[in-house]
């Protein structure tokens, strides 16, 4: 039985298997919609969600499946003081696949150990957003026809922001990939990312405070929300959060062929005024998370089509 806790436990092919599944689903979807009859996915969130928890139930529904589960702690057993480990055990006998969203890093590996089914990361904490990256990927594939040849730019809270780690993870196997690390001094990006992948892979990056300067070099844009959430300190949330606002005249020295993606929810940090820029993909990015998930799906229950 196989689980997806990190990137990093899938190959390159099979994340290019997973791509080139979800493109397919997107041009045939009728083929798909049987695939996972009588299948049950649950959605175990411990914290909030709109994108990751709905374009799961979207993607099974779209399979055939059904869904269950539940969207805050709080209306579970959780609040009784139910383990993870006895929720995952319990919730096997329920469901055929579990996704599960936790603000404590490593929870998901936990009840991948005592679930007798697989087990996605949906989110642990500042950790890990392994379908959140599958999305990032799909998105950059279908906007740029490749995942090589890039200088990605990524911009606002990297030490907070897991999907910023999760996504130079799984860039940093493409040759030819460069990275641009673009925050204020407190929000850099954390040194086990620095360790485990920049500095050991020795893939190309340079970190700057200068969205302006970064901007002209850069094939992809990846703006970030300040995660409130993460921060111990009210006052520092406030200091921080608005360091980088994507406005139209910021692209002023910007590539034509710019992508700019956003894992959402954005706060404050792109104008609204962008949406309507061709240049805008972060919805595009939200309706690829759906097509990437149901690809997932199929891949960890072992269904073929
Ligand atoms: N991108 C993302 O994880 O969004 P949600 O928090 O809405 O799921």
């Amino acid at each position: 039985m196989k689980h997806l806790i990190d990137i990093m436990e899938l190959t390159t092919e099979e994340i290019n298997e997973l791509i080139a599944t979800a493109e397919d689903i997107m041009a045939n979807p009728d083929k798909y919609c049987e695939a996972c009859k009588r299948k049950k996915l649950a959605t175990l969130f411990y914290e909030p969600s709109t994108r990751t928890r709905l374009s799961f139930e979207a993607a099974m529904l779209e399979l055939g499946g059904s869904v269950l589960g539940f969207s805050e702690a709080s209306s579970s057993s959780v609040s009784k003081g139910e383990s993870v480990a006895d929720t995952a055990r319990t919730v096997s006998c329920y469901a055929d696949i579990i996704a599960m969203r936790h603000p404590k890093e490593g929870a998901p590996l936990v009840a991948s150990k005592f679930a007798t089914v697989p087990v996605i990361n949906a989110g642990d904490g500042g950790h890990n957003h392994p379908t959140q990256t599958l999305t990032d990927l799909l998105t950059i594939k279908r906007e740029k026809g490749r995942l090589s040849r890039l200088t990605i730019g990524c911009c606002g809270d990297l030490k907070f922001g897991r999907t910023v780690h999760s996504l130079i993870f799984a860039m940093s196997r493409y040759p030819e990939v460069d990275f641009i690390l673009i925050s204020p001094e407190e929000l850099r990006i954390p040194e086990h990312v620095r360790g485990e992948c920049l500095d050991k892979t020795g893939i190309p990056y340079q970190e700057t405070t200068s969205l302006e300067d970064a901007m002209p070099k850069l094939d992809i844009l990846y703006m970030t929300r300040v995660q409130r959430e993460r921060f111990f300190n009210e006052q520092d949330y406030i200091r921080l959060k608005d360091s980088y606002i994507l406005t139209p005249d910021k692209l002023g020295n910007a590539r034509k062929d710019l992508s700019i993606l956003h894992p959402l929810p954005r706060v404050n940090e792109i104008s609204t005024a962008i949406d309507t820029d061709p240049r805008a993909c972060y919805f595009r990015q939200a309706l690829c998370g759906k097509y990437i998930r149901m690809a997932l799906i199929l891949k960890l229950l072992e269904v073929r089509v």
